[in-house]
């Protein structure tokens, strides 16, 4: 069931449109960019989130970034291109989809230092429309790869979101979900609500109703009750940056349910791209971890649930250890027992 999380309109200058995720599951608007600030501001607000979603936003932020450069010449083009790339990389720290976008959007205009300023204009925007296109493709291959872990009547836990919203469309861990339905194997699902953004209950229940496959929202808390009355067969969860070790990042939760999974012997299960891996970090003990404002904690959708002034400690995302994965689910084939070698022989 494709999602239109993030298109761009219109040819250059043009603009990104992105389904305003804040607003779901009340509203479903759009919101577009023409400007880099308004990019920026959406990633950060979490208008468009999830790894691969960002990347594809960070690559058409630049576009809107630099589609109004009056430079003249290559060398003041690519110092635009640079202040451009360099504001949207401190939008959020830790999907590292972020970085290897705009590192992408840098090359490609590396490569093509010979063409004129119109000519890389409009090369960067076929770039950013590529990331995109790619990225559904990928999807579609990590549900294929995914669909073979899970058998007939399997039932599934996941946290946050990581569906068509977080990615081009279809999603990873969720893609994994949508292949095993689409094949007739009558899965469910249960979806962590994943405080204090609410992702699993306000996105993932959203899409995964839209898709008629069964779904039971519970609120994180929950997860080991329903582990330990024996209706979880396996875990399947996205990530922000897997080291190269296999340790994978995810939303603020995650690493808690694997420790859950573990005790229960349920397998527990990372779906993500190949640009999901960051192989510069040996460990996940050198993933940036984005610690976000208390008011999400404390009045979260406008209601105030903790006295004024309570002191807050939010950290957006977790490492969950490589030992307490049974497999990355990628686009070119699943990670079983993820260790620094296999990370390497897969995605180097
Ligand atoms: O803060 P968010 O909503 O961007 O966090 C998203 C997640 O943690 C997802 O699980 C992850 O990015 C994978 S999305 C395919």
């Amino acid at each position: 069931m494709p999602v239109p999380t993030i298109d761009w309109v219109g040819g250059l200058p043009g603009k990104i449109k992105m389904i305003d995720q804040t607003l779901l599951p009340n509203q479903y608007k759009f919101l577009y960019c023409d400007n880099v600030k308004c990019a920026w501001d959406a990633i950060k607000r979490l208008v468009v989130r999830g790894a691969p979603a960002i990347g594809v936003a960070a690559a058409m932020g630049t576009v809107v970034g630099i589609q109004k450069s009056k430079a003249k010449t290559m060398k003041q083009f690519r110092k635009d291109l640079k202040k451009v790339t360099s504001y949207l990389a401190t939008s959020r720290p830790t999907a590292v989809n972020l970085f290897w976008a705009l590192d992408r959007m840098e090359r490609v205009a590396d490569e093509n230092s010979d063409k004129t300023v119109p000519e890389l204009k409009r090369i960067l925007l076929d770039e950013a429309k590529t990331i995109l296109e790619e990225d559904k493709k990928i999807c579609r291959r990590i549900g294929r790869n995914g669909a073979k872990l899970v058998k007939k009547g399997d039932t599934i836990l996941t946290h946050c979101n990581a569906g068509g919203l977080a990615t081009g469309d279809y999603g990873t861990a969720l893609a994994v979900m949508f292949a095993a339905h689409e094949a007739g194997k009558k899965i469910s699902v249960y979806a962590d609500e994943t405080r204090p953004l609410l992702q699993g209950a306000r996105l993932t229940t959203w899409e995964l109703m839209k898709a008629k496959i069964p779904v039971t929202l519970i609120c994180d808390n929950m997860a080991a009750q329903v582990m330990k009355e024996g209706r979880i067969d396996l875990v399947v969860v996205g990530a922000d940056r897997i080291a190269g070790n296999g340790d994978a990042a995810n939303k603020i939760g995650t690493y808690g349910v694997a420790i859950l999974a573990k005790e229960h012997g349920v397998p527990f299960y990372v779906a993500a791209p190949a640009s999901t891996f960051d192989l510069t970090l040996k460990t996940g003990e050198e993933i940036p971890i984005e610690e976000r404002a208390a008011e999400e904690v404390t009045e979260g959708f406008g209601k105030r649930t903790a006295p004024k002034g309570a002191k807050v400690y939010s950290p957006a995302f977790d490492v969950t250890p490589a030992k307490y994965i049974a497999g990355i689910i990628t686009e070119r084939g699943v990670i079983r027992k993820p260790t620094s070698a296999k990370v390497r022989k897969m995605i180097a």
